[in-house]
């Protein structure tokens, strides 16, 4: 490490504790900012960690929707993001109106959104899941019960076949995972024909295909490290990799390439966004701070209790 990030990560670990504050960071943030967090984990992690955590400040190194489901489950504590800007394409993919008038259209169906929504979304929702639970969720709605999925089409379309549920699903996409290239991947299967395939559910269902494991970030990284398997091309996010390298120093992981040859389209740039630096001043400044409508996170709040108790 050089020695400026050296004097940050110390400058950090300082203000940590005169904060009174926990990091909580997603696996596909900089393994920098990973290394310094408190809770590294995916989706779901961060949501049933949250309220545990005796800190009155948490900083939630990810992307807004995320800081926005842990202010919804900890009002009561200040949370704060290194970049307010720190999006999601996914999430954007489903502008709240919209998405209240298409659940209007269809006022019987059982609303079940992709936590990757914004909390106006989630307020709409009956059921939030992740890419962890969400087969588990959906199995357990009622034989009868006519379902509402958004916003992601990819994930949608993998319940559907999974389950054999009939559902309406919004057509939503993240642009990280849209770019896997199926040709690239055959291609590196046949260079490395032992390698196992890993998959995140948001990708097109051709690349879902050729997956000997589909899961969430979690899901994967524990099939990486239980698997006999010496060599891995993982299809999802490039961050995750900091942690399988690190949890399975004796395997190798590629990552799948994208469709436009040289782009670096596999990178979330909004996750991107997280960087000491900011970690450093949003701590230093409690700022910025994630507020949410109290009336939105009175709804919302149901919706994310109900995925937390049916995950268990
Ligand atoms: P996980 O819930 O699998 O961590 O995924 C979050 C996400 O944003 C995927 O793009
Ligand atoms: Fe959103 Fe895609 Fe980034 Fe995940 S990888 S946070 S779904 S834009």
């Amino acid at each position: 490490m050089e020695n400026s990030n050296v004097s940050l990560t110390e400058e950090i670990k300082r203000l940590k504790k005169e904060r009174d504050a926990a990091i909580m960071a997603h696996y596909y943030t900089d393994g920098e900012i990973q290394d310094l967090a408190d809770v590294v984990g995916d989706s779901l992690a961060l949501a049933q960690v949250a309220r545990t955590l005796p800190n009155k400040v948490i900083v939630l190194c990810g992307v807004h929707f995320m800081g926005e489901t842990t202010k919804i489950l900890c009002p009561d504590k200040t949370v704060l993001v290194p970049d307010m800007e720190a999006g999601c394409s996914l999430a954007d993919s489903c502008p709240a109106d919209e998405f209240e008038k298409f659940v209007k259209e269809h006022p019987d169906h059982t609303v079940v959104s992709y936590v990757n929504t914004s909390a106006a979304v989630k307020a709409l929702t009956d059921v939030v899941v992740t890419s962890s639970n969400a087969l588990k969720i959906v199995k357990a709605l009622p034989e009868d019960a006519k379902i509402i999925f958004g916003p992601d089409r990819n994930l949608g379309n993998y319940i559907s076949s999974e389950t054999g549920r009939k559902m309406l699903i919004w057509d939503g996409a993240c642009h990280v995972h849209e770019q896997f290239s199926l040709e690239g991947i055959i291609r590196l299967k046949k260079e490395h024909p032992r390698a196992k395939v890993l998959v995140h559910p948001e990708c097109k269902q051709a690349v879902v295909l050729l997956a000997d494991k589909v899961g969430s970030t979690a899901a994967l990284l524990n099939y990486a490290k239980e698997s006999p398997a010496r060599e891995f091309i993982v299809a999802t996010e490039s961050g995750i990799l900091h942690k399988m390298r690190l949890q399975c120093p004796e395997k190798t992981f590629i990552p799948a390439p994208p469709e436009e040859a040289g782009c670096a389209c596999n990178n979330c740039a909004y996750m991107k966004l997280n960087t000491l630096e900011k970690l450093r001043d949003c701590l230093r400044d409690l700022a910025p701070e994630i507020e949410v409508d109290p009336l939105i996170a009175s709804e919302a709040v149901k919706s994310i209790d109900r995925m937390l108790s049916m995950s268990e």
